[in-house]
């Protein structure tokens, strides 16, 4: 099948990125929004496989022009469109915590597998429901994982003696992943949530960083109150340095000042999202999954 992948210009530098990986023609989608706030979607004739590539941060708007932009792909010939959201927003709640709360990954999941015959996407925040395809039952679900990426960005920016530390038993995986290649000792804590940005951690053995360059590692940086509750901890207890590296950094540009501004730098992330940390590509992790999975 001839393939196309149509972005949204949010995206359309990593988008571009990924089609030079796989080869393959690349499209524009056109998007009016009137003065009352509805949007009018417009996509280039595709090919019979169709890629729509649109990281789902900030997703309210994009959801509904993506599941707009899939119509329209169907429309213009596709037969297979599969949806490339490297951030797949709404995981975070998997259940309902409190009586009569909506269960948003569900519903967010079960559209995306009305609409697409396929996802690819990065790391997503699986918790309760470890595996995607039961995100997205009945559809090709892709789940990329960015340690190895991340890895190898951070090859030339640590030495032996740096700590890698994840804030949270979440991390976990992400930290031991990054850690093996590089051949790093980790430092794993716990955390317990407060509210939207408070937290409160415990870095076991936390005197092991003394002089030593630390690397926070987590899949997603969100408020930043995470990474800064750690480094306030790590800077009384003498670290040398002080970075971040993540799959996904949301943090608004006043969040990112505030990281910095509390001794984290630099902070990288991959680029699943448009951002200021996000400096790590991830185009030839996602085309060769893509590759991989027979959809490209
Ligand atoms: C939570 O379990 C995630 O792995 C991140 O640690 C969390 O989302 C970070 O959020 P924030 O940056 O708002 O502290």
């Amino acid at each position: 099948m001839t393939s196309t992948l149509h972005y949204f210009a949010a995206n359309e530098a990593e988008a571009l990125r990924l089609g030079a990986a796989l080869g393959i023609a690349c499209a524009g989608v056109a998007v009016h929004r009137f003065p009352d706030g509805e949007s009018l979607v417009r996509v280039a004739h595709s090919g019979a496989a169709a890629l729509l590539y649109c990281s789902l941060n900030a997703p309210n708007a994009k959801l509904v022009e993506v599941l707009l932009a899939a119509s329209a792909l169907r429309d213009s010939g596709a037969r297979r469109v599969v949806l490339v959201a490297p951030y797949l927003g709404y995981m975070r709640q998997d259940h309902a915590f409190a009586q009569g709360e909506a269960v948003s990954q569900r519903v967010i999941g079960g559209l995306i597998a009305a609409a697409f015959d396929g996802l690819v996407t990065v790391d997503p925040h699986l918790h309760r429901t470890p595996r995607l395809e039961d995100v997205v039952p009945g559809i090709v679900a892709v789940n990329v994982s960015a340690a190895a990426t991340i890895a190898r960005a951070l090859a030339d920016y640590v030495s032996p003696d740096t700590l890698l530390i994840g804030p949270d038993d979440e991390s976990r995986q992400w930290v031991e992943a990054v850690s093996a290649p590089l051949h790093l000792e980790t430092l794993i804590g716990s955390k317990v949530r407060l509210g939207d940005r408070a937290v409160q951690i415990e870095l076991p053995r936390i005197e092991r960083v003394a002089g030593r360059p630390v690397v926070l590692i987590d899949d997603l940086i969100s408020s930043g109150g995470t990474l800064i509750d750690c480094a306030a901890q790590l800077g009384k207890a003498g670290a040398a340095s002080i970075a971040a590296a993540a799959t996904h950094c949301l943090a608004s540009e006043a969040d990112f000042a505030a990281m910095t501004a509390n001794g984290i730098r630099p902070i990288m992330a991959t680029a699943t999202v448009p951002g200021t940390a996000s400096t790590i590509p991830i185009a030839d992790a996602l085309a060769h999954a893509i590759l991989h999975h027979g959809l490209g």
